[in-house]
Formats: C-alpha cells, sequence, structure tokens
C-alpha cells in the first residue's frame, strides 16, 4: 500500500488537543518518559504559548491530520546554555513505524538549526530500540547510559543520553 506523504509545520494554539491525545498515549505506553498524569489540552495550549517562537513545537502530518509531533525546552537556565535544547517526539500508535517520528524529529533538527540552536539533546529508556534507532537514523549520537535514573511505577530505569550537534560544524570547532 502506498502511504500519503508527511508534510510537517510549527505547531499552533489549535493543534493542543491532537499533541495532547498523542502524549498521553506514550505517557500510558510507559515506554517515553516518566511522566505518569495525562496531559491536558489546556495545559499543552499554555506550554506552546509560554515558549513562543524561541522552542517551536513541530506537528508531522499524513492526509490533513496530524499523527506525531516534535518539541523542544530549554535545556539549563544558565546563559552558556542558551544554544542547547532537550527535546522530545511522539508518534500516534496507529502511526508508528511508518516514517512520521523521522520526519518530526529532522524537522526538530532543522529548525533549531535556523533559531541559531548547535545542540538537541534527550534522554531515552534504554528499552524504547524504537527511539533509540529513530534517533540513531536522525544523526544522535549516544553520549552515555544513567543508571537507574529514577522509577517509573516502581521500577528503575535505566536512560541512554543522546547528542547531536545541528548547527553544521565540526564538534570541538
Ligand atoms: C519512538 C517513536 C517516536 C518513533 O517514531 P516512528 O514514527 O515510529 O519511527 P519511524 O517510523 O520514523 O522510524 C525511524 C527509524 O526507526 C526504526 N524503527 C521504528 N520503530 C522501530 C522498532 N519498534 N524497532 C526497531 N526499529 C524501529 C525504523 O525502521 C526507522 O529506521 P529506518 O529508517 O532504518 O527504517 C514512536 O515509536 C513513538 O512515538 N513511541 C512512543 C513515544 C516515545 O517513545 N517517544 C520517544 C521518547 S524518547
Amino acid at each position: 500500500m502506498t502511504r500519503k506523504p508527511i508534510t510537517t509545520r510549527l505547531a499552533r494554539g489549535a493543534d493542543a488537543d491532537t499533541i495532547a491525545a498523542i502524549y498521553n498515549e506514550g505517557i500510558n505506553d510507559g515506554m517515553a518518559t516518566f511522566e505518569t498524569e495525562p496531559r491536558t489540552a489546556a495545559e499543552i495550549a499554555a506550554l506552546l504559548a509560554g515558549k513562543h517562537d524561541r522552542y517551536p513545537t513541530i506537528v508531522a502530518e499524513r492526509d490533513g491530520r496530524i499523527v506525531g509531533w516534535a518539541s523542544a525546552s530549554p535545556y539549563r537556565s544558565r546563559p552558556a546554555y542558551a544554544g542547547v535544547a532537550e527535546h522530545s517526539v511522539y508518534v500516534a500508535r496507529a502511526a508508528r513505524g511508518s516514517g512520521v517520528g523521522r520526519a518530526a524529529l529532522d524537522a526538530l533538527c532543522r529548525t533549531y538549526a535556523e533559531r541559531g540552536f548547535w545542540k538537541l539533546v534527550s534522554r531515552i529508556f534504554s528499552e524504547n530500540i524504537a527511539s533509540l534507532v529513530l534517533h540513531e537514523r536522525c544523526g544522535f549520537r549516544v553520549v552515555g547510559v544513567y543508571r537507574r535514573h529514577a522509577k517509573l511505577h516502581g521500577k528503575w530505569r535505566d536512560c541512554v543520553i543522546v547528542e547531536k550537534l545541528i548547527d553544521g560544524r565540526e564538534p570541538g570547532l
């Protein structure tokens, strides 16, 4: 079966309910985040508004419907880290494994590079093979592993730290 093409764009306030629904699927799966409480559309709308144009969220659409998103937040508050952002990527269950995550994360990298960021970082549960493969395919490298980083539903989880230099310069220069 030929799939419809995936397009990406910056998220708008009106996308908040779909973004929340996709995030809540990821929270329920227990493979993506230490978050355990579902988000409401109002919370997501407030988050999008608070990030302004500096930390945009990307939505990926297929056939006119949002099927995934990627977003980022400040890594640390110190001014020296102003060009480093910490990101997340979530795809609707029904659309996983069909290139949506790749499209969203590649678009996030381009968008943040255009805004002058030099690095994206994230933490991935070591069991989350889909996310580890996605990040490797998008050019991220594994920095290391946080052992017993925190508990999710009473179980210790290890987290793989990944990073990508997105400004097109060689590492160390
Ligand atoms: C992780 C996630 C974002 C990946 O997005 P996706 O749209 O399913 O991934 P894509 O279809 O773009 O695939 C990207 C690459 O990963 C590979 N991949 C995807 N799912 C995989 C799986 N379950 N096992 C192995 N490889 C997988 C694909 O084959 C592809 O590699 P390729 O280009 O060599 O074929 C998605 O599965 C998801 O939303 N999971 C729940 C939330 C989550 O875990 N978010 C990440 C938090 S760190």
